[in-house]
């Protein structure tokens, strides 16, 4: 459709300015931080910016009421954190409570898309509060590990 395929060059072109950006500021973020310079999966980052694009984007999306648009920026989540997992092959995959927040990040996002496609408000906001408790949980654990 005519209207669609401008629309969509205007979403990949901002998608891509946010990458961009958020690559370079930030990776400066990060110097700034008191993190080691060497953070194990450092060579990951690339995927976890997707990921905080995405989840910033599903907000706006769901702000915005668009159900379409939000089901896209989880599916693409969803498909980010699969390549990245099966890429990933760290120590800590192993630890039980990486695998509850992985499970618990896994299954938010299944819902998030499930309930967009439902168009359901109440459901995606609450599927996108689990989700973003797993992003929190997660990197908590990964700064302070409990054996
Ligand atoms: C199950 C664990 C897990 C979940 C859930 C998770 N991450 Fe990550 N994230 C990681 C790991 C592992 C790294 C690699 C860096 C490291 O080892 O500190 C990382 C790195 C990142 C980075 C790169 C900068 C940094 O802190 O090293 C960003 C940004 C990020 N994640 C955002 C997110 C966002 C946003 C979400 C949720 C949408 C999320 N993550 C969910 C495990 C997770």
């Amino acid at each position: 459709m005519a209207i669609v395929r401008p629309m969509t060059a205007v979403i990949a072109m901002i998608g891509m300015m946010s990458f961009v950006l958020l690559g370079v500021v930030g990776n400066d973020q990060a110097v700034a931080d008191d993190k080691p310079k060497e953070a194990p999966g450092k060579k990951y980052d690339a995927w976890m910016t997707v990921k905080l694009v995405s989840s910033q984007q599903v907000l706006a999306h769901l702000t915005a009421g668009d159900f379409k648009k939000m089901g896209e920026s989880a599916r693409r989540m969803q498909f980010v954190h699969h390549l990245e997992q099966w890429l990933r092959d760290e120590d800590f995959k192993n630890q039980s409570g990486y695998k509850a927040q992985l499970h618990a990040f896994e299954f938010a996002t299944n819902e998030l898309v499930r309930h967009a496609d439902d168009k359901n408000m109440d459901g995606s906001l609450k599927s996108f509060q689990l989700m973003t408790e797993s992003c929190v949980r997660c990197h908590q654990l990964l700064r302070d590990p409990v054996e």
